[in-house]
């Protein structure tokens, strides 16, 4: 398979690197249009151009990680050479539909939407998938190459494209959001009494046993939480001061604003 990543910034180079496990690196061409920041990934074995419409000349794969404000101009660029015929279009772009791709590209090019996160870069993505629709779906050979390139870099769960923006905002912008829970944590902990590092790194092993309870027991929240609640004790009394100061309700405000923000991007 051929793959061309177009606009190889953050995410997009992330992704090669995964994506190398499984595909030779020389198959992968990388664009960016500052492009001598892509020496080092030239100098790793991948490919790299500042044209855009020669890396997609004979890709299979096409995946587009620039931002949404940059894709527009971008799929306007490709729209008189690419083939739809041979190249399947990956976005990964937040807040652009299916349908908007096609408007450009024509309504016979295949898209599926991918949203992982920044933990790609340690094979911990959480990467939401959604294959086309119903008029240019996938054949399944080429729905599982694309999952197995995903799952290089962590987990996937194939949804339906109504569902990507609240993909977005829980798993994209998620990865903000529990940064920040945890960067809180540990200002209380320095508040206490420990050193700012580690503070840290108390309340980072602290935030991966917790995950990983649910993750590996399948456990539920509550369920945790009621282990660690005595009656009468000290996690009770500061879990209930939290709710009153709208822990819960500031997490799914936050979620929620960030879920209309990303209906918006393509718009603005
Ligand atoms: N960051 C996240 O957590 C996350 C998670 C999921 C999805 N996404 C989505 O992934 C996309 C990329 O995000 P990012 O964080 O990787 O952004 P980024 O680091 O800014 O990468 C975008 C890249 O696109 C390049 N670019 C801009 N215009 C271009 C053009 N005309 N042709 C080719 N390359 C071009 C830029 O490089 P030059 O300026 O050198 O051209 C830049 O390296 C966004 O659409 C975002 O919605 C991001």
């Amino acid at each position: 398979m051929k793959i061309a990543i177009i606009g190889a910034g953050n995410i997009g180079t992330a992704l090669a690197e995964g994506f190398s496990a499984i595909e030779k690196k020389e198959n992968i061409i990388l664009t960016r249009r500052n492009i001598q920041h892509l020496d080092e990934y030239r100098s790793k074995g991948f490919q790299s151009t500042d044209s855009n419409k020669d890396a997609i000349k004979n890709a299979d794969l096409v995946l587009l990680a620039v931002l949404p404000q940059q894709i527009n101009e971008v799929l306007k660029e490709m729209a008189p050479v690419v083939d739809t015929k041979k190249s399947t279009m990956i976005s990964c772009v937040a807040g652009i539909t299916i349908q908007n791709i096609k408007d450009v590209l024509g309504k016979d090019t295949r898209v599926v939407r991918a949203m992982p996160n920044t933990a790609l870069s340690l094979q911990q993505s959480m990467t939401c998938i959604a294959f086309g629709d119903k008029t240019t779906e996938l054949p399944d050979e080429h729905k599982k190459f694309i999952l197995e390139l995903f799952n290089q870099v962590g987990t996937t769960l194939v949804i339906k494209e109504e569902m990507m923006t609240a993909a977005t905002a829980l798993c994209a912008c998620g990865i903000a959001f529990f940064m920040r829970a945890i960067r809180s944590a540990s200002q209380g902990g320095i508040e206490m009494g420990f050193h700012a590092d580690e503070a840290l790194q108390l309340a980072v092993q602290t935030a991966k046993g917790a995950a990983l309870l649910l993750q590996k027991e399948e456990a539920h929240p509550e369920k945790e939480i009621d282990r660690v609640t005595s009656p009468k004790g000290c996690t009770i009394a500061g879990l209930n001061e939290m709710e009153h100061n709208g822990y819960s309700s500031a997490m799914i405000k936050g979620l929620l604003t960030s879920f209309n923000k990303a209906n918006e991007l393509y718009k603005n």
